[in-house]
């Protein structure tokens, strides 16, 4: 009670203080102006719709890293794939950080395992990793990765080891492809 009392006299005794100078009018103007500047600012940020150029997404099929090697974002349609564990996602929409100039460019195109569960983003080589070397502690952190990027991306396929045959993904045509066979709507 008697602290609740002190405070909110304290507060008082603030507030006059304040109404009293016409200085300190002024800048408590200028404090709301500049926070209402910035909470305004913020806002258009957000308003921005961020540009989503949808690539179509990409058939179900196996890659070796020989293959996965375009998928860096430099081509044409921009698209980037990564591999992690074994499992190559469509991270196109995570281009700011895969892309060309992104943070983790150099997982682009590559099979991030062994960067992701080292700390190294310089980590992900040109030959087939089968992360032989890696610690209990690293494989759970790189298992940790993966199950982030199924939740974020796009599985497309397997990473295929040397010699591996790609599966034939073709009889599971999960998605009925309604652009092909479409009846003409009457609206
Ligand atoms: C100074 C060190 C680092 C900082 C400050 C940092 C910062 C960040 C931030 C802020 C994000 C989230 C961005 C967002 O969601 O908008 C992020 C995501 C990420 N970071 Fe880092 N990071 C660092 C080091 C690393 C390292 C060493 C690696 C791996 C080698 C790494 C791999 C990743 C990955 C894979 C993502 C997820 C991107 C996605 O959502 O697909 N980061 N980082
Ligand atoms: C990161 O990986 C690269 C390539 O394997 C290696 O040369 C470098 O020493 C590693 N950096 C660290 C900090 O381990
Ligand atoms: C894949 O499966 C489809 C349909 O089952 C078949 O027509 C095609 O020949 C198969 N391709 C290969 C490479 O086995």
């Amino acid at each position: 009670m008697a602290e609740e009392t002190l405070k909110s006299g304290i507060l008082t005794n603030l507030f006059f203080e304040i109404i009293q100078s016409p200085v300190n009018i002024a800048l408590v103007l200028l404090i709301v102006f500049l926070v209402y500047k910035i909470i305004k600012s913020r806002q258009n940020d957000f308003a921005v719709p961020p540009p989503a150029p949808q690539l179509p997404k990409l058939k179900k099929r196996d890659f070796t890293v020989e293959e996965l090697k375009q998928y860096d974002g430099t081509q044409e349609d921009g698209r980037v794939l990564v591999a992690v564990n074994g499992k190559v996602y469509d991270v196109t929409k995570g281009k700011r950080f895969y892309g060309p100039g992104g943070p983790y460019a150099a997982f682009g195109g590559k099979d991030a395992s062994r960067g992701l569960a080292t700390f190294n983003v310089s980590a992900s080589g040109e030959k087939y990793d089968d992360l032989s070397d890696l610690s209990t502690v690293e494989m759970d952190s790189v298992r940790e990765w993966e199950s982030q990027f199924q939740e974020k991306y796009d599985f497309i396929g397997r990473l295929l080891k040397p010699g591996e045959q790609p599966t034939n993904y073709s009889d599971e045509e999960d998605e009925p492809s309604s652009s092909t066979a479409e009846k003409p709507k009457d609206e």
